[in-house]
């Protein structure tokens, strides 16, 4: 008999993130914390259920439809409030957006990444240094070449902006680029609204191809100012590609509920891209699940329960930006010399906390708690009973 086609199949790594989530659910020590995965955990620990989310579910149970397939490109309700909500009203009529519903912002990123592999081969991608982890292996998995322009300055715990923008200047035409559209993921250091203006320029002038990633808006300040660059590029270019996210706005984590948007140049562009995007998906999951981007466009519709969204919304924002303080004030008390002021400065769910890695090995080993090996903590999951041990923790292994 030949030996099977697995047995030769190699192990592969863990995943930098998630994997971080495995080990800790192995962990048996009832002290552990998980600042690993990117989740907003409230003052209790738990992953909340919103108030919005819970009257649209009750409605939907109630009206009990049947299951049956969404379209392709999925829910129609969904796709116009995304658009909406992400492009703005005059956009998102103009004919000239494609959205689909996707599984998560993931989805999204990898919809968008078939897509250009498809119909521009030749082009190499450009991710920040560092990104999100899943950003280099996505395209890469997409068959890209995946290349990094500079962005954070462990010096100052900063934007390198005067690296980023050398850098992408000189990318030839077509280059793809990944850009963080708020609460950059790993390190929470943004661009000001005047750098995104430059980068604009710079994307306008050399003809480059922007890819925005919107994970966390609302997050940073508010759904409208987190949105800046993506109105900001679309309003003045194409195309523009957008991967949208509410599993942490409305805390739909498993529901995978995101989009993938493309900006073209007219209605009859949009209209053959759609065509194409649509032959992506069908050709992967066939077409998206129903039941998060049913509650996505419940709210987004309903003025009483969007208005609450946002109310819950500003409330996890505002609880995380009370986490960041406390940390810092708590660390100074334990560990006077070391400054961890920065942490202030940074947005959305995480902080590059400038732990290294055997101090992130320390925590893990000897506290139980979890962060990622670049130092990456999650800020959203610290609260009012854990965060005096991981400031404890943190104190002594620094
Ligand atoms: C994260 O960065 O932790 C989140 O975006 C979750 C994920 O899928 O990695």
């Amino acid at each position: 008999m030949s030996a099977s086609i697995l047995a030769a199949v190699p192990m592969a790594p863990r995943d930098p993130i998630l994997g971080v989530t495995e080990t800790y659910v192995a962990d048996q020590n009832p002290r552990k914390v998980n600042l690993g995965v990117g989740v907003y955990y409230d003052d209790n620990g738990k992953v909340p259920l919103l108030e919005c989310v819970r009257s649209a579910e009750r409605a939907r149970v109630e009206a009990a439809p049947p299951h049956s397939y969404l379209p392709i490109d999925g829910l129609q309700t969904y796709d116009r409030a995304v658009m909406q909500l992400v492009f703005g009203g005059e956009l998102a009529a103009s004919g000239r957006i494609v959205t689909v519903q996707a599984l998560g912002g993931t989805g999204g990123l990898k919809i968008g990444a078939d897509f250009l592999r498809l119909f521009d081969p030749k082009a190499q991608v450009w991710i920040s240094e560092p990104s999100w982890e899943n950003h280099r292996a996505l395209f890469e998995a997409a068959g890209f070449k995946v290349n990094t322009y500079p962005y954070y300055d462990a010096k100052t715990h900063g934007l390198d902006f005067e690296g980023m923008r050398g850098a992408l200047d000189k990318l030839a035409a077509g280059s793809i680029v990944v850009l963080h559209a708020c609460c950059h993921n790993p390190t929470g250091v943004d661009l000001s609204e005047a750098q995104w203006r430059t980068v604009l320029d710079i994307v306008r002038r050399r003809q480059l191809i922007p890819f925005l990633d919107l994970a966390y808006q609302g997050f940073a300040e508010g759904i409208d100012s987190d949105g800046y660059a993506v109105r900001l590029f679309a309003g003045a270019y194409a195309p523009v590609f957008v991967s949208s996210s509410f599993s942490k706005s409305f805390s739909l984590y498993g529901e995978r509920v995101g989009a993938f948007s493309a900006l073209t140049e007219s209605a009859d562009e949009a209209a053959r891209v759609l065509s194409q995007v649509k032959r992506i998906v069908r050709t992967n999951y066939s077409n998206p699940p129903t039941h998060g981007g049913q509650i996505v466009a419940t709210v987004l519709a309903a003025p009483e329960l969007r208005a609450l969204w946002e109310k819950e919304l500003a409330g996890m924002r505002e609880r995380i930006k009370a986490m960041r303080k406390a940390l810092v004030d708590k660390i100074k008390a334990r560990a006077p010399k070391a400054d961890f002021g920065f942490v202030l400065a940074q947005r959305g769910m995480f902080s590059y906390s400038g732990l290294t890695k055997e101090q992130v090995a320390r925590l893990r080993t000897e506290y139980s708690i979890y962060a990622i090996d670049t130092g990456r903590i999650c800020v959203a999951a610290l609260n009012s009973k854990n965060i005096d041990y991981v400031a404890d923790a943190i104190a002594k292994v620094i």
